[in-house]
């Protein structure tokens, strides 16, 4: 196995192994020491079914029932993203994190390409354990006491998209019914794993701080979301069919660049159960 850093913020690519077969336990532990430090790892040219995906992600979590989609008939833990030629909006189009407006967001999220435009459609991934690293001291210790309200309705909410023709008219994909969510979270989150800090917020959910009206919240959240995506903290991955992405929520933001009208992109995902952030 081959592991090479894609930039100097976050991610690496994973080569010379076959993710559709069972993994040996060096295998394992090698890929979970690596997600923990490079935050998104990237494989290619990948041969796999709903049903080898889910057991690749089982290595690193718990898969979970994503709310707003319905997953496939045999493997419920496994959504379809579809982008239609037709379709104007895509799915995650905004910085965000996965979940973040739920009690226990998603830990980490893994996405598998079947169908990929012949240019367009990459995705951006920010460290927000960098960005949390290089704010001043004093900012760092005034954010420690703030808690951000998220909520599923807020601006763009991936799951929520209403331009995206798969998702939000065929209704065996699309969860009409799915209530939506609103939880309270700490701006900073220490990493249950690594006990690294980082800033947990993103412009697509967390409507305010807590205790603070949205008018007075904005302009310090405004803030913050453009410093965790300064290019130095980022890397982009262009995509092809078989590319697999798996990214820890508890520590990046992520982007899907809708670039690609005309074209069709064609994703399975899948996410793991995550914990409360502290
Ligand atoms: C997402 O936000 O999970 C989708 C990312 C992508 O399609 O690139």
């Amino acid at each position: 196995m081959e592991i090479s850093p894609i930039s100097g913020a976050l991610g690496a690519e994973i080569s010379g192994i076959d993710i559709s077969k069972k993994l040996t336990n060096t295998e394992t532990q090698l890929l979970q020491e690596n997600f923990l430090k490079f935050k998104v790892l990237f494989f290619r040219n990948q041969n796999l079914s709903a049903q080898t995906f889910v057991s690749f992600a089982k290595h690193f979590g718990d898969p979970t029932i994503y709310p707003f989609i319905k997953g496939l008939d045999d493997t419920p833990e496994v959504i379809e993203i579809i982008k239609t030629k037709d379709d104007k909006k895509n799915f995650g189009g905004s910085w965000h994190s996965d979940t973040s407006y739920m009690e226990c967001p998603a830990m980490a999220t893994l996405l598998y390409a079947k169908e990929t435009p012949k240019f367009g459609g990459d995705t951006l991934f920010a460290n927000t354990a960098l960005a949390y690293e290089q704010l001043s001291q004093s900012l760092k210790e005034l954010l420690h006491d703030l808690v951000g309200v998220n909520s599923s309705e807020k601006g763009y909410a991936g799951g929520r998209a209403t331009g995206m023709s798969k998702l939000s008219k065929m209704n065996q994909t699309y969860n009409a019914n799915a209530t939506s969510y609103e939880t309270e979270h700490p701006i900073i989150r220490t990493h249950p794993e690594t006990g690294q800090k980082s800033l947990y917020l993103n412009l697509s959910h967390t409507s305010h701080f807590s205790g603070m009206t949205v008018k007075e919240s904005k302009p310090l959240i405004n803030y913050l979301c453009k410093h965790m995506i300064r290019p130095e903290f980022t890397c982009r991955f262009r995509w092809s069919e078989g590319s697999l992405a798996i990214w820890d929520n508890r520590a990046t933001l992520h982007h899907a660049i809708n670039d690609y009208p005309n074209q069709r992109r064609h994703m399975l995902r899948i996410t793991l159960a995550g914990d409360r952030p502290h």
